[in-house]
């Protein structure tokens, strides 16, 4: 991916070392090329009329503008340079690069955007997902289980196992991705938590308030003031964003409200897991916190479906959870029919979904909450990209992050109509060959 040249031939004068300097990549013969540039497509042309190949530094000093509407279009071709997308259009008329991919036929799509993961744990919980298999409901309480595997956990142990939900992450498509802390509980695991999680993305949560710990058991005020007070300032400096857990088992209205507002006093962004074990006040304090996402969504009233379709909070939908846990699935039909922006993430974690593959869970919301294959690829990539309030990724326009995902396959819908078949041919990120060959 890199072109090497001595430094004389490059203008250093006298030592001859060798430099890099950047490659542009045409990746061509696409059969469908996902792009969710949407209305922004039209700019995307323009700056590529303009420039010849686009201009990816001028893209960049203005930001690429977010993703737009669902956008695909077939015998397309798109060029890579700098770490961004300089150039779409048609395969017939791409303009000439460094380097030349044939993708024969394939389809391209941008990088999976997984919005919501707890990857910072030790230990696992199979015989747990057994026993709900046998008809045991799951509750908020198992999670116990997992902050004692935690806390007796080594850095090494936790990093190990960190990276290598990261690289599997990577190899299935996932170019970003969340990840939250909420297994450690205590001052110094939780810091360790955010630490460790900071080492593999920049998308970093703060969840001290997932479950209140055994040693605060009849006290959960001075838990939240905990979480409010030292382990927030902990946290804050590796963290983006804060988080909690509203609901039955965990913690209540008032609680969650000042724990959003503590995070923000701190320079944290809120986000939100709510109405997942049944309908409550998440979704209310999500859309008056201006969370940008609601996550879980699985039992909502009217009310709370109107809240979401007029604000910005995302409603993100974590599937992979009601099939781990034998729930009723989120109605996604009535979140997009009432114009709720709708998101799709894995929330990989040991106990109430332990998938990785954004590939299932875009299977899981065509069949079984009734989206289009293109909503579904849309709330994976873009949607994800709006849950995070970021404009470069999750799409393909002009000046975005060249991550992308070339599949085994000739449409986005083979996701959904090949469920279970690893279809992830290769990986891009910023612009690189991170997993698989082309
Ligand atoms: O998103 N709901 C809260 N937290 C996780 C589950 C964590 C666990 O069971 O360990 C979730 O489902
Ligand atoms: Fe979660």
């Amino acid at each position: 991916m890199a072109r090497f040249c001595a430094a004389d031939a490059c203008g250093g004068p006298g030592v001859r070392v060798w430099q890099y300097a950047p490659v542009s990549i045409l990746i061509t013969n696409i059969g469908e090329l996902v792009t969710n540039a949407g209305d922004n497509r039209a700019q995307a042309e323009a700056g590529s009329r303009a420039t010849g190949r686009g201009d990816p530094a001028a893209a960049r000093a203005d930001g690429p503008p977010g993703p737009g509407s669902y956008t695909a279009f077939q015998d397309a071709a798109l060029v890579l340079d700098a770490g961004v997308v300089a150039w779409t259009g048609p395969a017939s008329g791409a303009p000439a690069a460094d380097e030349v991919v044939d993708a024969a036929g394939r389809a391209v799509l941008p990088g999976f955007v997984d919005s919501h993961a707890h990857l910072v744990f030790a230990g696992e919980r199979g015989a747990e997902f057994a026993a709900r298999m046998a008809g045991l409901p799951y509750s908020a309480g198992g999670i116990r289980s997992t902050v004692a595997a935690t806390r007796g956990a080594t850095d090494a142990e936790l990093l190990g196992n960190l990276r290598r939900l990261a690289a599997e992450m990577l190899g299935q498509g996932s170019t970003t991705f969340e990840c939250k802390s909420g297994y450690g509980l205590t001052v110094a695991d939780e810091a360790r938590g955010v630490r460790l999680a900071a080492q593999v993305t920049p998308e970093v949560t703060y969840l001290g308030a997932h479950v209140v710990p055994p040693e605060f058991d009849g006290d959960a005020g001075s838990y939240v003031d905990l979480v409010c007070g030292p382990m927030l300032q902990a946290c804050a400096p590796h963290s983006r964003w804060i988080d909690v857990f509203c609901e039955r088992g965990a913690f209540g209205a008032d609680e969650a409200a000042a724990v959003l507002a503590a995070g923000r006093t701190a320079g944290l962004l809120p986000r939100i897991h709510a109405n997942q074990l049944g309908t409550g006040p998440g979704v209310q304090l999500a859309v008056a916190a201006d969370a940008a996402s609601a996550d879980h969504c699985t039992f909502l009233t009217d009310a709370d479906v109107d809240a979401l379709a007029s604000s910005a909070t995302v409603a993100t939908l974590l599937p992979g959870v009601e099939f781990s846990t034998r729930q009723p699935y989120p109605d996604a039909r009535r979140l997009l029919e009432a114009g709720a922006t709708v998101a799709i993430a894995t929330d990989c974690n040991p106990g109430s979904c332990f998938t990785s593959s954004m590939a299932l869970c875009v299977a899981l919301a065509v069949r079984e909450m009734r989206m289009t294959t293109q909503e579904a690829v849309w709330a994976a990539t873009a949607g994800g990209a709006r849950a995070l309030r970021r404009s470069d990724v999750g799409h393909l326009g002009l000046g975005a992050r060249a991550d992308l995902v070339m599949l085994d396959a000739p449409s986005h819908a083979y996701l959904a109509y090949r469920p279970g078949v690893p279809l992830v041919a290769a990986v891009w990120q910023g612009g690189k060959i991170v997993a698989g060959q082309a």
